[in-house]
């Protein structure tokens, strides 16, 4: 009898989590309304994204759409943003949470960076052993994933945000906080972002990234970066020496979906979809695995545990895989110089396009596979 693999792998929306129909109205309505202009190049000149777009997503986040630069994707403001903070520095440090979302980290390095990891802690980057680093060599930025974090589900406390902007203009660091899960709570409060804390704090400098796909859609790769209006300015620089500007289609369909008040409706539409999944995960995590994972997350995509085993992690993910287990390698999710503690294996576990039954199956596969491997 073949078993179903049950996949704990890619963090992607499962298709319901898409509102794909209304998006291709408003598709259909943009194009009849208005072909000649999103056919066309955009506007060229230091051009930050599609006016109405930056004015919709300033509402969103309640901040200046001078301040708002549209990107094809969030990874795409992760590149320019190395580009930008990177460019005149010789082999500059860049500080990451140890584990943090694996593309970042590569997206650095080919900028030339040395990225080094900070522990991660139930609540936040571990700020005492980052002070301790900040004293010995201020780094080019430090990148942090906020909230629900990729690939742990932890989210930094309010006092930790506020440590982290205070240290920012102590040291005269830039911040980049990535918040792709942001409006995916499904309970709690949800602390103030980085870079509204920054506001207050003189000499703090906080760029944040946001985007769009995991709350409407990825394949309109629309991301963006908010910041000081500095920012929008040179990063529109590097855009037109490369690709000129996202896609106009695709930046006025965004733009009408958020003024239609879709993609808000589909927020609360995700979160009602994926909380019952979440709270499926972490019961089940908690009744078959016992206290390992690191968090218990209040939103997004991810629970992980640090697994107890005695095997390598190559050995453990080949056993799992024949016990009918797609696992991500979770120490590619540690910068270079960090692991997860000895004698465990890190492993994520997105729930978001399992259904109960489905993840309950698959961490009891994973007990049992952890079981051979004590
Ligand atoms: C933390 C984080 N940043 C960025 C991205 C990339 O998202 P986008 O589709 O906007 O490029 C992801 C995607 O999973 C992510 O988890």
């Amino acid at each position: 009898m073949t078993v179903r693999t049950v996949h704990f792998s890619r963090g992607i929306p499962p298709l319901e989590a898409i509102p794909s129909a209304a998006i291709a109205e408003h598709t259909s309505a943009i194009l009849a309304a208005e072909p000649d202009r999103v056919f066309q190049y955009a506007p060229i000149g230091h051009h930050t994204g599609d006016q109405e777009l930056r004015e919709q997503l300033g509402k969103f986040h309640s901040v200046d759409p001078e301040r708002v630069f549209v990107t094809n994707g969030s990874l795409q403001a992760l590149d320019l943003l190395a580009a930008h903070l990177l460019r005149d520095a010789v082999r500059p440090r860049v500080l990451v949470e140890a584990p943090t979302y694996d593309r970042a980290v590569q997206i650095f390095e080919r900028h030339g960076a040395q990225v080094s990891g900070v522990p991660l802690r139930h609540d936040g980057i571990d700020v005492d052993a980052l002070r301790e680093r900040l004293r010995a060599e201020v780094p080019a930025f430090v990148y942090v994933i906020p909230d629900f974090q990729n690939p742990s589900g932890v989210t930094t406390s309010e006092d930790k945000r506020r440590e982290l902007v205070r240290l920012s203009a102590e040291y005269g660091f830039t911040i980049l906080e990535d918040i792709p899960y942001r409006e995916l709570r499904f309970g709690g409060t949800a602390p103030t972002p980085l870079g509204e804390l920054a506001e207050a704090v003189d000499g703090a400098r906080v760029l944040t990234i946001g985007s769009l796909s995991k709350v409407l859609s990825p394949g309109l790769r629309v991301g963006y970066v908010t910041g000081p209006a500095d920012t929008p300015r040179a990063l529109a620089a590097l855009a037109e020496g490369t690709y000129l500007s996202p896609a106009p289609l695709l930046q006025a369909v965004a733009a009408r979906t958020l003024a239609n008040g879709l993609v808000r409706e589909n927020v609360d539409r995700v979160r009602e979809l994926l909380r019952p999944r979440h709270d499926a995960a972490v019961e089940a995590v908690r009744q078959t695995l016992g206290e390992v994972q690191l968090c218990v997350p209040e939103g997004g995509y991810y629970i992980s545990v640090h697994l107890p085993v005695r095997t390598d992690e190559a050995s453990f993910l080949t056993a799992a895989r024949d016990d009918g287990l797609a696992l991500t390698r979770g120490s590619a999710f540690y910068p270079a110089d960090s692991a997860p503690p000895t004698g465990t294996v890190f492993l994520r576990l997105p729930f978001q396009a399992l259904d109960s039954a489905e993840f309950v199956e698959g961490v009891q596969r994973l007990a049992a596979a952890a079981e051979r491997a004590a």
